[in-house]
């Protein structure tokens, strides 16, 4: 069967008149068994299809990448020794790949081989079945597998559907335009900077999509609203970080973008919302959040206000941390990043510096949010000052 692909559907099922096979919640659940050795391949072909599974063969690491390019796949059974590239190389491949990373891999070792169920382990294997295989066994870890996965793709579809509301907020606003995109970007960038771990620094980015999810629920009367707040409207407007927190909050994956969402709006001195947080009470990656946020919408042209070059935008920011509004150790760092990264001082402008950096360019256009004046950085009892400052 060299350099083929064989598919067996519900093979078992078709030996057995009246249909008695007992199937389980598999809902046509695709398996594929690589492995170099046909009868090895064989045994837990007939063993998975007697389950009435819809099974896939490869022979060979190419061959099972291939196979699992083309079609959906549910699990992949994989050896471990095979020529060429082995099963070690094929599980890492599909662990990368932000399309076949939910597929379960279940390694087929020798028994007692703890190096090879070790190594399985560092590249993202989910499970270890020995050879012979018992049926039992193969069928429980199968199933458990199968299901795990279901629930996985849920959990990703439901943050998937958070993204798309994020981006519905985004279009919704006219002000906003493709600041979160550049969000994204920044926060990544001054996270590696900071020497952030991998999950704080994917927090940031999301961050950056979903800060403002909350201004879904927000009326359009004030959301949009050209002039200034009535203290009424302020308030209302402030509720986005805690709308966008319940909205976040029952996702486990959000546990880390939940404090973004809900402090991206303290400021050092206390005098932010909604907890009023002073200081280091105020998560960290709300604070470096905030940073990029501010500094992005500095560096942008507004309806109302040019784009600051970086040097004026560092300069403005610096002010706010000397009347206390930010973490003036914090603001240092930032400050040498984007010397350090951006150039600023021979840069005109933010898009040149993304470009400096090789991040993605970002558009121009965007956003109506200056630090010193977006009405969602007000604190609550300035109304005044809110209204004589809104300009979108
Ligand atoms: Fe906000």
């Amino acid at each position: 069967m060299q350099g083929q692909i064989t598919n067996h559907q519900n093979h078992a099922a078709s030996h057995f008149s009246g249909g008695c096979v007992n199937h389980p919640n598999t809902e046509s659940a695709r398996i594929l068994v690589v492995d170099d050795h046909p009868s090895s391949r064989m045994t837990a072909v007939a063993l998975l299809s007697l389950e009435g599974y819809e099974v896939l063969e490869a022979d060979s690491g190419p061959q099972a990448l291939a196979c699992v390019a083309r079609g959906k796949l549910d699990l992949v059974l994989l050896d471990v020794m095979m020529p060429g590239m082995d099963g070690y190389e094929v599980c890492r491949r599909l662990k990368q790949d932000e399309q076949t990373r939910l597929i379960p891999v279940v390694f087929v070792t020798a028994l007692d081989d703890r190096r090879a169920r070790l190594r399985g382990i560092e590249v993202g294997g989910d499970d270890f079945l020995t050879k012979p295989f018992d049926q039992l066994e193969l069928s429980a870890r199968v199933k458990s597998l199968v299901h795990q996965k279901r629930l996985n793709e849920d959990l990703d579809h439901a943050e998937q559907v958070l993204f798309s509301i994020a981006r519905t907020i985004e279009s919704r606003d006219p002000n906003t335009g493709d600041h979160c995109e550049r969000l994204v970007s920044y926060g990544q960038a001054f996270g590696r900077y900071l020497g952030l771990s991998r999950s704080q620094i994917r927090d940031l980015m999301w961050g950056g999509y979903l800060h403002d999810i909350g201004k879904v629920g927000i009326p359009d009367s004030v959301l949009l609203k050209i002039g200034s707040f009535t203290p009424a409207e302020w308030a209302v407007m402030q509720q986005h970080v805690l709308i966008g927190e319940q909205i976040c909050q029952p996702l486990r994956t959000m546990r880390g973008v939940v404090p973004i969402i809900r402090h991206h709006h303290e400021r050092w001195d206390g005098s932010g919302y909604p907890d009023g947080l002073v200081g280091d009470d105020i998560p960290l990656l709300a604070q470096v959040f905030q940073l990029v946020d501010i500094y992005d919408a500095l560096t942008n042209e507004r309806p109302y206000k040019p784009a600051y070059p970086p040097e004026e935008a560092l300069a403005m920011m610096q002010q706010e941390t000397e009347r206390g509004w930010r973490n003036p150790e914090l603001m240092a760092k930032f400050t040498a990043f984007i010397h350090e990264y951006c150039g600023a001082s021979s840069l005109s402008t933010a898009e040149a510096c993304f470009q400096r950096t090789e991040l993605p360019t970002p558009a121009v256009h965007d956003d109506a949010k200056t630090p010193a004046n977006h009405p969602e950085n007000q604190p609550a009892n300035q109304p005044t000052e809110v209204r004589s400052q809104r300009q979108f």
